[in-house]
C-alpha cells in the first residue's frame, strides 16, 4: 500500500536527497512538494526544489510558501547551504513551472483530495502550521506529520534549539500541540548518518544522473561542513524522515511528551522531550531515538539507482 505523502521543504542539500528519496519509491506516492524559507530565502529554496525535481523527473506540483516564519525574524543558513540554497550542482534554467497555489494552500488541497496523507516537514513548520490554522479540518483527516527538527539532546544551532525548530518555534508549538500524531526525527538520530567520503564514493559508482547530482552536492555540503563545524562531513538529515516511511524498521521510535520552548530565553526553540515521562503529560510524538546505519545508507543506494 503506496503512503500518499505531502512534502514541505526548505532545498537544501539533504532536502534535495529527500525529494529523490521519495520521487521514484514504489512505497510512496508523493502528491506535492511545498517550500518554505529556512535554509535559504524562499526564492531559492523555491527555485532549488524546481531544479531537483525537473530535473530527477520527477513530475508534482511545486508551490512557494511562507517567505517569513510566523512571529521571529527570519534566519537562513548559508554557510552550510551556499549562497544559492543549493551550491555544488549547475541546474539547466527550468523557468517558472511553480503550481501558481501557496504552498500552505497545497498542503490542504492535497490532505483534503486525498485519503490518509501523511505530511513530511524537513524545514521549519511555518508551511505546516499555517496550513493547521488556515483550515483546522485537515486535522481530522491526514494520517500523521513525520518532521526533521529538534533533538533530545543539545541543538545546531543555540546550545538548546535545532535550526529547523529555531527558524520558527510558534509554528512547531502549533504543530506539536495540534493533536496530530507528530513523528520527530532530531539530531540524536540524524547525527549518526554521517555523509563521509566513503559513502560519497559508494554512491559514485552507480554513475547515473542521480548520483551525478548526489555527489556534487555532497561534496560542497561537505566542504561547508568543514568550514563551519570543522568535522570532516556532515549529517544527511532529511532522508530520514522519507526513509522512515520506506523501511518501518528503520527507526527505534518511542512516544513521550514534547514541548516546544516558546519562551524567548536562552532555549528559545528547544523540544523539550520528556524521555522519563516525569511530567506524566500527554504524550503527543513519537520521537527517533535510534536509526539503523547501514540499512539507512541501503536506501539511500536504492533510492539512487532507480533514476
Ligand atoms: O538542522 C538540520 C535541518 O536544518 C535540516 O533540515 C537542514 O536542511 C536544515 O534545514
Ligand atoms: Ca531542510
Amino acid at each position: 500500500m503506496k503512503r500518499n505523502i505531502s512534502l514541505d521543504c526548505d532545498p537544501g542539500h539533504d532536502d534535495a536527497v529527500a525529494i529523490l528519496l521519495a520521487g521514484k519509491n514504489p512505497n510512496i506516492n508523493l502528491l506535492g512538494i511545498s517550500v518554505v524559507a529556512g535554509n535559504q530565502t524562499i526564492q531559492k529554496t523555491a527555485r532549488n526544489a524546481l531544479n531537483v525535481a525537473t530535473y530527477l523527473g520527477i513530475n508534482v506540483p511545486i508551490c512557494i510558501g511562507c517567505e517569513f516564519p510566523m512571529v521571529r525574524e527570519r534566519v537562513i543558513c548559508a554557510a552550510i547551504h551556499g549562497e544559492s540554497g543549493l551550491d555544488g550542482f549547475d541546474f539547466p534554467n527550468y523557468g517558472d513551472r511553480f503550481d501558481k497555489r501557496h504552498g500552505v494552500q497545497l498542503i490542504i488541497d492535497t490532505v483534503m483530495n486525498n485519503d490518509k496523507v501523511t505530511i513530511v516537514a524537513t524545514g521549519p513548520l511555518t508551511n505546516v502550521a499555517m496550513a493547521i490554522k488556515m483550515e483546522p479540518k485537515i486535522l481530522d483527516k491526514l494520517d500523521e506529520i513525520i518532521i526533521m527538527g529538534g533533538s533530545v539532546d543539545n541543538g545546531n544551532t543555540s546550545p538548546a534549539a535545532e535550526f529547523n525548530i529555531m527558524c520558527d518555534p510558534e509554528a512547531a508549538h502549533v504543530v506539536f500541540s495540534s493533536g496530530v500524531t507528530v513523528r520527530m526525527v532530531g539530531l540524536n538520530v540524524t547525527r549518526k548518518v554521517i555523509v563521509t567520503d566513503e559513502v560519497v564514493n559508494r554512491m559514485e559508482k552507480i554513475n547515473n544522473k542521480a548520483s551525478d547530482m548526489f555527489v556534487k552536492l555532497m561534496k560542497v555540503f561537505n566542504e561547508n561542513q568543514r568550514k563551519t563545524f570543522g568535522v570532516a562531513a556532515g549529517p544527511l538529515h532529511d532522508p530520514a524522515t522519507i526513509a522512515s516511511i520506506i523501511d518501518s524498521d528503520l527507526i527505534k521510535w518511542q512516544k513521550m511528551n514534547v514541548v516546544i520552548d516558546i519562551s524567548h530565553g536562552p532555549s528559545y526553540g528547544r523540544t523539550n522531550c520528556d524521555v522519563f515521562d516525569y511530567l506524566r503529560a500527554p504524550h503527543n510524538a513519537y520521537v527517533a531515538m535510534d536509526i539503523d546505519v547501514n540499512k539507512y545508507w541501503d536506501i539511500i543506494e536504492q533510492g539512487i539507482r532507480s533514476y
